[in-house]
């Protein structure tokens, strides 16, 4: 059997959904069009991503680490094990693991399925809007409302969360996370490996960090030294 046959015969075991055409485009077309993707690990960025495929991708599948969900389904989609990435090499992967409390673990967790960087996904809801002068990385999930203005630069293994602003400029470093609502301003570099709490503001040419934790709802008014966690307004360091 092919890998596509077997693509096929999975989708049909799990009656998944073909992506709905988009706007203009036959079922036909949404079917050459979309390719599988597998989606590492079920966790709240892994389902949120579902919203984001538009007619580009169709989700085969989780991926993820805990025994527990493991062979069980999220919204009839199959949650699979590692091994799921030989069985289905054609797949493309979409990695967004990490939250406020692991998110310095990133790079390790995401180097660690140990697939070749041609088989990552870039995943942009059909409602962000990003600059034809902006430049987005490999691994990528930019979530509705995203807007990344002219000469952005967002880089690898980045998530993006609803209705952020990345301004003319600015850099967001690999494998930072970003929160929804957040305004990044112009020239601002975000540092790799970074989380930005939603609500929050960073003024114009601003540093932060690499490994800096902003808290939810900080004005980050001044350059944030690497690997601390800085909260409020003016945002300050947690000690
Ligand atoms: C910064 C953060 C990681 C701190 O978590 P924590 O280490 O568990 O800290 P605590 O909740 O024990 O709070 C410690 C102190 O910091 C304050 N604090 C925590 N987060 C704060 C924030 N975002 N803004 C202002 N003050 C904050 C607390 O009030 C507390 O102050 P106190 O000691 O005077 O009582 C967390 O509060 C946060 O903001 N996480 C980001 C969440 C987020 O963006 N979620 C979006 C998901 S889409």
């Amino acid at each position: 059997m092919s890998d596509s046959d077997s693509v096929a015969q999975a989708m049909k075991m799990q009656n998944i959904p073909i992506a709905k055409p988009g706007i203009g485009q036959s079922e036909a077309t949404a079917r050459i069009i979309s390719r599988p993707l597998l989606i590492f690990p079920c966790n709240g960025n892994g389902i949120e991503a579902l919203d984001c495929l538009g007619s580009k991708f169709y989700p085969l599948g989780f991926i993820d680490d805990e025994p527990d969900k493991v062979n069980s389904d999220r919204f009839g989609i199959t949650i699979f094990g590692r091994e799921v990435l030989d069985r289905f090499p054609d797949a493309q992967v979409l990695a967004v693991p990490g939250g406020p409390m692991s998110f310095r673990e990133r790079e390790r967790v995401i180097a660690s399925l140990g697939i070749p960087v041609s088989r990552f996904a870039q995943v942009v809801h059909p409602l962000a809007q990003i600059s034809l002068l902006a430049t987005v990385g490999i691994n990528v999930l930019i979530m509705a409302g995203v807007v990344i203005t002219s000469n952005a630069i967002i880089g690898d293994h980045v998530c993006v969360l609803p209705n952020t602003v990345v301004h003319h400029d600015a850099v967001v470093g690999d494998w930072s996370l970003i929160g929804s609502n957040v305004t990044i301003a112009g020239n601002t570099t975000i540092g790799r490996n970074c989380y930005i709490g939603s609500g929050t503001s960073v003024m114009n040419s601003i540093k932060v960090g690499d490994r800096a934790l902003i808290g939810l709802g900080s004005n980050v008014i001044r350059d944030v030294p690497p690997s601390i966690t800085v909260v409020g307004n003016p945002a300050h360091a947690l000690s």
